[in-house]
């Protein structure tokens, strides 16, 4: 085949996908390892006629509240790890939590998200209490928890306490994959499980992977395109691997803006409802990441709406962004980036459209 006949194809593949949401695994094998830079630009275009064509030019905003940097597990790719004895240790009170919740509403936030290690300190009780209490004061708001695994009956307290979505990436669907990025305590199908446990309790479920992480093959990259139409999940967050220095993977390198913007790309059509974020590793790779990200299909943001002085200490891997227009607080430089690409955010909860 000449390189203007793997062109052809993949961009038919592309059609195909925008036509029937669906491709299958060889497909997907063939439209991610034989992309060129004139497919990528096909499938940009498309992906934004979907995206308008659902959502409009509006963006969603969601305040982003790291609560705890405490974890138990030792992912291999994560600066917070349980074995990083470098990473300085907090966790916010209620108080402190409730206080992020208020400066995120008067700027304009309608969905915080409580995300976190896997810290044992926050009970089934005391994570209940911390929802009901941002429910009953923000009736209106959206609560999404991102805590990592528990069983059915925590997810199902949770739920009852108040939270509307979760966020729990599969991370990669390969159990060989998920075993080289994770220790034996860990497993894909259990991580799987609770993904299914969520949606089945009600949730609406976010997941996704990482872009480029370490011994990542195109295989791989299918079998979670597979697993998204499966799941069908109404969220989904992915950005490249960013290595962290004080983790067994700082030598490895990192995922590209290229490749993840091309899957940014490929989910909006796969499942053109889907509330897609253009993540804080994109931005962190590239200055205008988070623009490439939202021309390529995204249709979320999530600045961060931490207190300043723990900010630094989420540090999931390097030159993680947490100032500058990655802060809740700058949502005024951030509307002009948005707006200078033809976009605008959103007030609202910005639900999924596909409950
Ligand atoms: N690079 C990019 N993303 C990372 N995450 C954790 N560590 C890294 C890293 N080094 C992602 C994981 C996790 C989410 C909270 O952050 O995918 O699910």
């Amino acid at each position: 085949m000449t390189p203007n006949d793997r062109e052809q194809k993949v961009t038919a593949l592309i059609d195909k996908l925008c036509l029937t949401q669906q491709l299958k695994r060889s497909e997907w094998i063939t439209v991610i390892r034989e992309r060129t830079p004139a497919a990528a630009e096909h499938l940009f275009e498309l992906a934004r006629a979907v995206r308008i064509h659902h959502y409009g030019h509006g963006i969603y905003i969601r305040g982003l509240i790291e609560f705890t940097n405490y974890c138990k597990n030792d992912c291999y790719y994560c600066g917070i790890r349980k074995s990083n004895p470098n990473a300085q240790r907090y966790r916010l009170s209620e108080e402190d939590i409730l206080s992020c919740c208020e400066q995120g509403y008067d700027l304009g936030f309608r969905t915080f998200v409580l995300q976190g290690g896997e810290d044992g300190w926050f009970t089934d009780e005391r994570l209940c209490d911390i929802v009901s209490g941002i429910r009953a004061q923000f009736p209106g708001c959206a609560i999404t928890l991102s805590v990592g695994e528990r069983s059915y009956d925590s997810y199902k307290k949770l739920y009852d306490a108040g939270a509307d979505r979760y966020l729990l990436r599969h991370e990669t669907y390969d159990e060989r994959h998920y075993g080289r990025l994770h220790p034996p305590a860990l497993s894909a199908s259990h991580r799987k499980q609770c993904l299914w446990d969520l949606k089945k309790i009600g949730y609406q479920v976010g997941t996704g992977f990482m872009v480029g992480s370490p011994y990542q093959t195109v295989e791989n990259l299918a079998d979670d395109m597979l697993f998204l139409a499966h799941l069908d999940p109404q969220m989904v967050g992915i950005g490249p691997f960013v290595p962290h220095h004080d983790t067994p993977f700082a030598d490895m390198p990192g995922g590209t803006v290229e490749l993840t913007v091309y899957m940014l790309g490929l989910i909006r059509l796969l499942l053109p409802r889907v509330l897609l974020p253009a993540t804080t590793a994109l931005g962190t790779i590239a200055e205008d990441g988070r623009e490439k990200g939202i021309l390529a299909g995204a249709n979320v943001v999530m600045p961060n709406l931490s207190p300043l002085q723990v900010r630094e200490k989420y540090l999931l891997y390097d030159n993680k962004i947490c100032t500058g227009d990655e802060a809740a607080e700058s949502l005024n430089s951030l509307k002009k980036r948005m707006e200078n690409i033809g976009y605008h955010i959103e007030v609202s909860r910005g639900d999924s459209l596909n409950i």
